[in-house]
């Protein structure tokens, strides 16, 4: 059993050198709401009175760990929304300008087979528009619907798979996972931007999985939920390099050499808007991204933005 192996370990060493040493240990928790327990492990030798007898000290650390890992994506949220809002005005600027300019070159050119590249300016103008304007919108506050995750996953699956025709797409779906009060246009995006990324990584041709489960009495953002929708996008790929682990939410924090920076922080803010939060755990050949939504009804919605 993991974690046992250290502690006899640590035991030994205790006897042996007559002084204390500490450890931490990760061991398999059977508990639904983790699936590790993270333990903060100390071995003391006894006194003279019980030679070659040993105190071991075990403390529970797992939700300390938990409330820091959520205090510190709390923190960088905030510093996120003020540059992602930055960014948006740096982009509307020539976004009009582009688009009035390929309008007047549109009129000029003579060619009409011409006019399919002008299109495309004018198109993904519009789009940034659209993006961009959502970003800065009235507080972006979700339009929220009774939407079915799965359903939406579906369709992320669809998309991802026709950008990477390699790329395996494996569902692991919780059907007692009930239906959510999410604005689905914002929830697409975030799990699309996670499921490009999670591709990505696999270079387009590993494996991607999309997982449902749900939690009961779950904390989350410092509250405690009765019921939480947890939804894991998982890839095969080398993992998260470590120089921007801690910074991968914040906005321009890019590892690929094509990436923006973008995508994360966006979709960070799109689940933060649905009382929600995006977490990572990262190993080569393991990368799951995990988005944890509260199951909330509409009064319990209302009652939370009124706080
Ligand atoms: N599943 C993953 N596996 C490994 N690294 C990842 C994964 N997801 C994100 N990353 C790392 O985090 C970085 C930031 O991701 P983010 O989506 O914010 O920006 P990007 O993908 O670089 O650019 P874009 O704005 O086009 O999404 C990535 O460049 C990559 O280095
Ligand atoms: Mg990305």
């Amino acid at each position: 059993m993991p974690g046992l192996e250290e502690t006899a370990e640590l035991c030994q060493r205790a006897r042996e050198l007559q002084r204390s040493f500490g450890q931490t240990l990760h061991i398999a928790a059977f508990h639904h709401d983790v699936s590790e327990l993270e333990l903060s492990a100390r071995v003391s030798p006894w006194d003279e009175r019980a030679p070659g007898h040993v105190l071991v000290e075990l403390f529970d650390v797992t939700a300390r760990h938990q409330l820091d890992r959520e205090s510190a994506l709390l923190a960088q949220r905030g510093v996120s929304q003020r540059m992602l809002r930055q960014l948006a005005h740096e982009i509307r600027n020539p976004l009009g300008g582009l688009r009035g300019a390929a309008q007047l070159l549109e009129r000029e050119l003579d060619d009409p087979s011409l006019h399919e590249f002008t299109r495309i300016i004018i198109g993904e103008a519009d789009r940034l528009e659209g993006l961009v304007a959502g970003l800065l919108g009235p507080g972006g506050r979700p339009d929220r619907r009774l939407v079915n995750v799965h359903e939406v996953l579906e369709h992320i699956a669809k998309l991802t798979a026709s950008a990477a025709p390699e790329l395996t797409v494996l569902r692991d779906y919780d059907p007692s996972l009930p239906d959510l009060l999410l604005d689905r246009d914002q929830l697409t995006q975030a799990f699309l931007n996670l499921a490009r990324n999670a591709s990505q990584a696999t270079a387009d041709s590993g494996t991607l999985v999309l997982r449902t489960r749900i939690a009961t009495n779950h904390v989350l953002n410092a509250r405690r939920y009765r019921l939480v929708a947890l939804i894991d996008v998982e890839d095969d790929g080398p993992g998260v390099i470590d120089e921007i682990a801690d910074t991968i939410f914040y906005p321009l924090v890019t590892g690929r050499k094509d990436g923006s920076g973008i995508g994360l922080p966006l979709a960070q803010e799109l689940v933060n808007r649905h009382d929600g939060l995006i977490e990572f755990t990262s190993q080569p050949g393991k990368t799951v991204f995990t988005v944890s939504l509260p199951v909330l009804s509409e009064a319990e919605i209302e009652a939370n933005q009124a706080s």
